[in-house]
């Protein structure tokens, strides 16, 4: 039922997208002759007025922060159908932990709904490819839990190792703006370091994911290098390709 509604609510975004076109920037990082929008004066009106200037992204950044909502959002479904494929095979045989798979999952899912704000908020076009990566995620978690635990836990360690690498590139790459921004006497949007913060806190939770898998055996996967090999080149091809499509 979840996931239908997971579905769901994703294909209306991409047919209002395709019905009506999407903006290619985010408005409220748009030159500041954007700056007077109705979404940009609404997210920031409760702002106190800031003594230095906006910093003010190029074509190229708004571009990259297009790509990096769509393929978070990309990801964080991927996440939860995963775990949502391995949890009753993990938890059968193994009931204690039940609690941990519950505690990812959520955790998931609430990175999920993160992105499906942001995404919304920013009119972001949704990855065209989700019925093909809903398809690859629910195989993945259910044959790797097919395998059994220590399989399920390699798939994860794998995954969060390409998603947890991932988010600190996004989370470097803003604050490499951020440095230009001071070096210019200039400072970040209000909402750009909102954004920072969240990628910053999602990208330790991952590795918090990541650190689990570990503890629960997914070294003992057999056979574990070309398990773990497959299945990140599979999440690097995948975010590659949500960022174009
Ligand atoms: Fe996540
Ligand atoms: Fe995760």
């Amino acid at each position: 039922m979840e996931s239908m509604a997971l579905r769901r609510s994703s294909m209306r975004q991409l047919q209002r997208c395709m019905r009506t076109p999407c903006p290619l920037y985010l408005d409220f990082l748009a030159p500041r002759l954007g700056q007077h929008t109705r979404r940009f004066a609404s997210t920031t009106s409760e702002a106190p007025p800031s003594p230095k200037p906006r910093y003010v992204l190029s074509k190229q950044q708004r571009e990259y922060l297009d790509s990096a909502l769509r393929v978070n959002q990309a990801g964080e479904i991927a996440a939860t159908l995963i775990y949502k494929a391995q949890t009753p095979q993990v938890v059968r045989s193994h009931p204690h932990l039940r609690p941990l798979m519950k505690h990812m999952y959520e955790q998931e899912a609430g990175h999920l709904e993160t992105f499906n704000r942001l995404v919304a908020k920013h009119e972001i076009r949704p990855t065209a490819m989700y019925p093909v990566w809903h398809a690859a995620a629910t195989f993945l978690g259910w044959s790797t839990a097919a395998l059994g635990r220590e399989a399920a836990m390699a798939c994860t360690e794998a995954v969060e190792t390409e998603i947890g690498t991932h988010y600190n590139d996004q989370v470097r790459e803003i604050l490499s703006w951020e440095a230009d921004a001071e070096r210019r006497g200039e400072e970040l949007d209000e909402e750009l370091k909102e954004m920072l913060g969240i990628f910053r806190r999602i990208r330790d939770e991952e590795l918090e994911h990541l650190d689990h898998a570990v503890a629960n055996d997914a070294k003992e996967a057999k056979p574990y290098d070309p398990l773990v090999d497959v299945i990140r080149l599979g999440c690097r091809t995948a975010i590659k390709i949500s960022e174009k499509i």
